[in-house]
């Protein structure tokens, strides 16, 4: 069984969609306290079967060792934790105890349970802002906010257990800008409040939730002066996870950082046609100024992640434009 810490959220999902399509076993663990059992339920009706998900927060001794005990898990795939870049920096405190503090419970409550497997979300932005682009994993690592601090700890922490106990293996996914949906559109990014990620805001204009997009900055040295990423489809990164979970059941006992994107750049320009071709829906927006701390341009090499994993990204930006829109048109207030 594959433990899925964080499993009932946006990845954690289509993660788990992913992961039973192929044959494995899962267990979910969230505390819902950034999505909702509606979501777990979705994921039931695509897996035609009954998914188990427990309750309880990563932080406690007492909901982990209780999960070992009651499931027979032999990896874990750890998606729990915050996300929100300009919330980290004004709840410093709540995202070193949830992110940093909650891979240590888990990783203590591993040992216990002598589970030595694990697959680690990380982000892109352990790079902060890159010297150049593609980026390979041997850039410097120097994130430029909070959130991304905790992602680069625990990358140290994960490296620094398999010194001391060499018969772990570690998967680190540093993942670029994930966006899209499940193709059932039964599953789907569900932001709480304003989104600050590009693609949401995106959905929510075309559905009327929001009048229009505004984008961060028009004067960037980039193509067409808005800011470019790599945009990944969710499916791809779900796949990308499957290709990490299956390496380490391999136990090659060794650490592994890993980008996945799919070694393109679109600007905020670029997406914001690609989706309107996609949904035939016209996106007002006006370009403002640059949103503070953000990057002109960076995209991912994914090369590793192919050599290593065997995984490339399939998808393209109008298969991640069409996706979002189904989930978002048949789901407007998404789980709500
Ligand atoms: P998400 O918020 O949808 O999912 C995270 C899940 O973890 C949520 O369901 C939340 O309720 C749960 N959770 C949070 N703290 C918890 C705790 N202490 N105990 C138990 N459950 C807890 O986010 P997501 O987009 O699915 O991201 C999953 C992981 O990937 C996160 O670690 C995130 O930092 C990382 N990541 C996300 C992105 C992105 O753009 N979405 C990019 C890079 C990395
Ligand atoms: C993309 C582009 C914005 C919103 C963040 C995190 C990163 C990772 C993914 C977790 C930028 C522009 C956005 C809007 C806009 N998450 N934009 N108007 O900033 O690349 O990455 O999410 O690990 O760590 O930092 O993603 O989607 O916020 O922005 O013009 O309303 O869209 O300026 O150029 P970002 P994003």
């Amino acid at each position: 069984m594959i433990l899925l810490t964080g499993g009932a959220g946006y990845i954690g999902l289509h993660t788990a969609a992913v992961l039973i399509g192929a044959g494995h076993e899962v267990v979910l663990f969230d505390n819902f306290s950034n999505s909702k059992p509606l979501g777990v339920e979705r994921l039931e009706a695509i897996a035609g079967r009954p998914v188990p998900c427990v309750q309880g927060d990563v932080r406690s001794r007492q909901d982990m060792d209780g999960l070992f005990d009651q499931h027979s898990i032999s990896a874990v795939v750890h998606f729990a934790g915050l996300k929100a870049v300009g919330e980290s920096a004004e709840q410093p405190l709540r995202y070193y105890d949830n992110n940093v503090t909650g891979t240590l419970v888990l990783l203590e409550a591993m040992i216990r349970a002598e589970v030595r497997r694990i697959v680690f979300s990380s982000s892109a932005c352990v790079y902060g802002d890159p010297d150049f682009s593609p980026v390979p994993e041997s850039a410097a690592l120097r994130p430029a906010n909070t959130y991304g601090r905790t992602k680069l700890m625990v990358e140290e922490i994960l490296r620094d257990l398999h010194i001391a106990a060499p018969d772990w293996s570690i998967a680190l996914l540093r993942y670029f800008n994930p966006v899209g949906a499940h193709p059932s559109g039964l599953i789907g990014e569900d932001p709480n409040g304003i989104p600050n990620n590009l693609m949401p805001f995106v959905t929510q204009v075309a559905v009327g939730r929001r009048p229009e997009l505004r984008v961060f900055g028009g004067d960037y040295p980039t193509p067409d002066g808005t800011g470019v990423r790599d945009y990944i489809h969710v499916m791809d990164l779900a796949e990308g996870h499957r290709a990490a979970l299956d390496w380490t059941l391999c136990d090659p006992r060794e650490v592994l950082a890993a980008n996945l994107g799919t070694g393109c750049g679109y600007s905020v320009l670029d997406l914001v046609k690609a989706f309107e071709r996609a949904s035939g829906q016209a996106i007002p927006h006006r370009i403002v100024a640059r949103r503070a701390g953000d990057v002109a341009a960076n995209w991912a090499d994914p090369s590793f992640a192919g050599q290593r994993l065997g995984w490339t990204a399939q998808r393209t930006l109008d298969d991640m434009c069409r996706d979002a829109w189904n989930w978002q048109r048949q789901n407007p207030r998404g789980f709500a």
